[in-house]
């Protein structure tokens, strides 16, 4: 059972924390979501300059938490990609450097195997394979898992993220950022069925629709004109009920496509990780659906679906487990597919 103490700056959540197997032992995490906020979204250099302020005094804290020494621990990790280059290096240097003077060894982690990894923080996974649904503000991908690092994508979204149509669309409603927890909380006062909004599908150049990919750059746009049109007195604007009805078609979509592609591939679990799994009607929507259809469904505890190291951890110490480590010479990556990861380690 390795203990890890993992770090994680990909944007703009500075964390650390010190996990034994799946097991966390201390977590911390510093938002700097209140910055960014007054700019509408995340700015790559104020993200860089506040991990540097906030990184030391969190892997501080959660060391003096865990009770342990750094003689006790068997690797430290830190998220290498993808990400902002600026941003992870701050993670990544400091993890290495803290690797070197302790001796111990250093892994680079994918952020995306991180949030795969993070429902292992909640109840125990049956073996694979099974599907996972992976929502955040960057990725929207359906992701066959056999074991760690071996995935086959199987779905994605061809534009917007579903945490960033979520983000899109509440600026539009003018709830702030982020937008996905604004929308949830407006949405649980709104009527859900008031409009209908498209669910957006993607066409296959054979003809026909992909049946596991995802579009949301229509959703937002037909929200676009719903507020246009429904705009003539802004105060009269019925927020509530365009936030719940586009939170179902959004839940509605990534279930159904995600039960579809399972039963398909005849996979018996749904996975659901990433920010945008701290939805709540999206967590119900799935419960519903899987129940219909007989499909097993593991959601990552609410604390560990937006970004954290905890779960960078799970990761790290999986691959550590299985003998791997990262090269010295590890770089930081702004793209990496998720099938690629295990590019990142060197295995003994
Ligand atoms: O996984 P995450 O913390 O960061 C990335 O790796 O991108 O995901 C952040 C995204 C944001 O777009 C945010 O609006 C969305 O997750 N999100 C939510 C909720 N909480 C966070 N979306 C819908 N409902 C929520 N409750
Ligand atoms: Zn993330």
């Amino acid at each position: 059972m390795p203990t890890v103490l993992a770090l994680e700056t990909s944007c703009d959540e500075s964390a650390a924390a010190v996990v034994r197997d799946c097991t966390v032992l201390a977590s911390a995490v510093a938002s700097q979501v209140e910055e960014h906020a007054l700019w509408g979204g995340v700015v790559p250099e104020i993200a860089s300059r506040r991990h540097v302020e906030a990184l030391p005094q969190l892997v501080e804290r959660v060391m003096a938490e865990s009770s342990l020494s750094y003689a006790e621990l068997d690797g430290i990790a830190a998220t290498v990609a993808p990400g902002l280059v600026g941003a992870l290096l701050v993670g990544s240097i400091t993890g290495r450097t803290l690797a070197r003077l302790h001796d111990l060894p250093f892994l680079g982690v994918h952020h995306l195997e991180g949030h795969l990894c993070s429902v292992q923080l909640g109840e125990p996974l049956p073996a694979g394979p099974y599907l996972v649904l992976l929502v955040s503000g960057g990725h929207t991908e359906l992701v066959r898992v056999e074991e760690v690092g071996v995935y086959q994508r199987l779905g994605r979204s061809h534009d917007d993220a579903a945490g960033e149509a979520f983000d899109k669309v509440a600026r539009l409603l003018g709830l702030g950022y982020p937008g996905g927890p604004a929308i949830q909380v407006e949405a649980a006062s709104g009527d859900p069925g008031r409009f209908s909004l498209p669910k957006g599908r993607v066409s296959r150049p054979q003809g026909g629709f992909h049946p596991y990919d995802f579009s949301f750059s229509g959703l937002k746009t037909a929200v676009l004109r719903l507020v246009q049109r429904l705009e003539q007195d802004p105060r009269d604007l019925p927020v509530a009920d365009i936030a719940a009805s586009f939170e179902r078609v959004v839940s509605e979509v990534l279930v159904e496509r995600s039960c579809r592609c399972a039963q398909d591939q005849g996979l018996e679990t749904v996975v659901l990780v990433g920010g945008v799994a701290a939805n709540r009607r999206l967590r119900q929507c799935m419960e519903e659906r899987c129940g219909a259809l007989g499909l097993q469904w593991r959601v990552a505890p609410l604390a560990y679906c937006t970004d954290n190291a905890a779960m960078i951890g799970v990761a790290a110490a999986a691959r550590l487990a299985g003998g791997a480590r990262s090269g010295t010479d590890l770089g930081v990556m702004a793209r990496l597919p998720l099938e690629e990861a295990s590019r990142l380690y060197e295995t003994r």
